[in-house]
């Protein structure tokens, strides 16, 4: 459920009209209602009830607005982090320092060293090698890191490749029949508390079936860890819950996702680490954008709209559908091609698609775009890097700036060698 509906034929955002934000702020922009944010971090968190012992950790590379963490520090989430940045917002959002994760394949030294010196809560480790790296800087600056290794369970998600994360093949953990050698020789080392396992198989997920297959493979492995004693008292389930991006299609609720993880889970004792992104932000966030021109096709009109694959990305890299909508719809519709003014072909949001009917100068909407869209922008074509919004209630509030090619182009040196 989300907070985007129409009122009086115009699209609202809670109870501010789009066209007031267009006005105001200009297109293209993301717009994020927090009403929308805090329910879905409410149901999240409902869903888990019946665990004894979880942590929530959002995972910020799905939107890390500073707003949008502060709302979910707010609802006493932590944040699964994948770099040095994405340690300073969260903590510039106000979460704690023990509440944070630190995922990511490719940590460099500097960055593990600033995730000690912060004091973050858990370590994922990806490979041997930077277990032995963080026990040694640990050591050297008389602490302990707090850690788990992450697993790859090879089970084909079943979503889309360039978003799966699970199969033996994919860059990420290690594989599940090495852990308990890794463990043997990384356990007990000075400077590190290896505790627990992790694994997130993809994004996206719409069955939960392989996820289910997954956890059952690192219960068994949690098992086997303590039989060699190996005290185990966390594992991380990762995220990857996927949302309807389409109307007609449902992905499973968080609650039906929190009832295999109580059956899966049974007796492990263990706290469960969730690192949730797109489930928490995709419906609470759209993107506005205003019709350039109409201009007639072959077999269909281009709609072009001044947002472009440089603000939201999805389409463009992994062919992902966002409905679009407009703000006053006529009732009328049509089929159309939706696309932006960057110079290339796959800079299209949509093909033969039925859309509201919409004229140069009306506004639109992509829905489900609050999820690695404004992350993901770009200043492509020399474009200015998109705007964002956050509604609450009646008001609204600018939450990251337009940043316009002036600034960007400030930034450029034309070195001395040049200069003649
Ligand atoms: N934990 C780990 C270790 C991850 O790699 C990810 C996402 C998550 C949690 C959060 O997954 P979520 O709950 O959001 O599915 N840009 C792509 C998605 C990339 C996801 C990368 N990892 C997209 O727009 O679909």
């Amino acid at each position: 459920m989300d907070h985007f509906t129409y009122r009086d034929g115009v699209l609202h955002a809670e109870n501010v009209p789009l066209t007031a934000i267009a006005e105001a702020v200009g297109t293209p922009v993301y717009i994020y209602s927090r009403a929308t944010l805090e329910r879905h971090a409410q149901v999240f968190r409902e869903a888990l009830s019946g665990l004894p012992r979880k942590h929530i950790a959002f995972a910020i590379k799905a939107n890390p607005n500073l707003a949008v963490l502060k709302v979910l520090a707010r609802q006493g989430f932590g944040a699964d982090v994948v770099s040095g940045g994405e340690i300073a917002r969260a903590l510039a959002a106000g979460m704690k320092a023990e509440d944070i994760v630190f995922s990511g394949v490719g940590k460099t030294r500097a960055e593990l060293q600033y995730g000690l010196d912060m004091g973050i809560g858990q370590f994922n480790l990806e490979l041997e090698e930077e277990g032995a790296v963080l026990a040694d800087l640990a050591h050297a600056a008389g602490k302990t890191a707090s850690a788990v290794l992450r697993v790859n369970p090879n089970v084909d998600a079943g979503t889309h490749a360039k978003i799966s994360t699970g199969k033996s093949e994919n860059k990420f953990g290690v594989p599940i029949s090495e852990a308990k050698a890794i463990f043997a020789r990384l356990s007990g080392r000075p400077g590190l508390n290896l505790r627990g396992v992790a694994l997130h198989i993809g994004s996206q997920l719409f069955d939960l079936g392989p996820l289910e297959a997954a956890y059952a493979r690192i219960g068994e492995l949690v098992r086997e860890l303590r039989g060699e004693g190996h005290g185990i008292d966390r594992v991380d389930l990762g995220g990857g819950l996927g949302v309807p991006y389409e109307r007609d299609k449902v992905p499973p609720s968080p609650a039906d996702y929190g009832r295999m993880v109580e059956r899966v889970t049974q007796g492990w004792d263990v706290t469960l680490m969730f690192e949730p992104g797109r489930v928490i932000v995709g419906n609470a966030g759209v993107l506005l954008t205003r019709v350039i021109w109409v201009k007639p096709g072959v077999t269909h009109p281009y709609v072009i709209v001044d947002a472009a694959m440089n603000d939201l990305a999805r389409p463009a890299m992994y062919d992902a559908w966002h409905d679009f909508e407009a703000v006053r719809p006529s009732g009328e519709k049509i089929v159309a091609h939706i696309a932006g003014p960057v110079c290339e072909t796959g800079d299209t949001f949509a093909m033969n698609r039925t859309i509201d009917v919409v004229r140069s100068g009306d506004l639109g909407i992509f829905r489900t775009a609050g999820a690695y869209g404004a992350t993901m922008a770009s200043t492509y074509n020399s474009r200015p890097l998109v705007p964002e919004v956050m509604v609450d209630g009646d008001r609204f509030a600018v939450v990251a700036d337009r940043i316009e090619p002036a600034s960007i182009i400030a930034a450029e040196r034309v070195p001395d060698f040049l200069q003649d």
